[in-house]
């Protein structure tokens, strides 16, 4: 089984989720981590994988924009703050821009997202809107949209890359048993 897991991440809390989800996909998975700048660079990427993963962080209770990802910067000079950008931060595409310049496809796919633990009412889902993208290129979701939990100011919520691995053991049973061969 070949499975891309594409992330956008400012701070890397997005991306621990999915170095996370790839340790739990287990060791008879094929997988590859990219962040999504790389993913824009590498048209092949997605070719014949028997699952897409796609994950970023709720900003401004959404995928983020380019406003956003500038606005970034600020959260890392806030008082009390211990976040700092990851190396090309907000530079590049979002997956918002990524998921747009898909055209369509077909296959498998899921989404996740980062954000705070509040209800989603309030926070919004990244994941959500990522899911619906995706829908609307021609892939088809294998397990609902899921959320991890930041602190504002800080990381990840204790026990969350404990669920992103769980998350990624569940996308290997939904794969297999929509017919994918380990
Ligand atoms: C400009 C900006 C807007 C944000 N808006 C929201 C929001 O609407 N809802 C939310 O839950 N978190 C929001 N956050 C917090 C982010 O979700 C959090 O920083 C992110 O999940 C951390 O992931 P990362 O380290 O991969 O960037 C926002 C963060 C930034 C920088």
């Amino acid at each position: 089984m070949r499975v891309v897991v594409v992330y956008e991440s400012m701070f890397g809390n997005t991306r621990e989720i999915a170095e996370a989800i790839v340790d739990g996909l287990g060791p008879t998975v094929e997988a590859r981590v990219v962040g999504v700048a790389a993913a824009v660079a590498d048209a092949t990427l997605v070719d014949a994988c028997d699952l897409l993963v796609v994950g970023g962080p709720t900003q401004a209770w959404s995928m983020s924009r380019p406003r956003t990802r500038s606005g970034a910067a600020d959260y890392t000079r806030q008082p009390g703050s211990a976040l700092h950008l990851e190396p090309r931060a907000g530079s590049g595409p979002g997956v918002r821009e990524w998921i747009a310049g898909l055209g369509l496809a077909s296959g498998r796919a899921a989404a996740f997202d980062t954000r705070v633990h509040v209800p989603a009412v309030l926070s919004g889902r990244a994941s959500k809107s990522i899911g619906r993208a995706r829908e609307r290129h021609g892939l088809r979701l294998v397990l609902p949209p899921a959320s991890f939990f930041v602190h504002a100011k800080d990381g990840l919520l204790p026990g969350e890359a404990e669920r992103a691995r769980a998350f990624g053991a569940r996308l290997v049973a939904a794969v297999v048993a929509d017919g994918a061969r380990t």
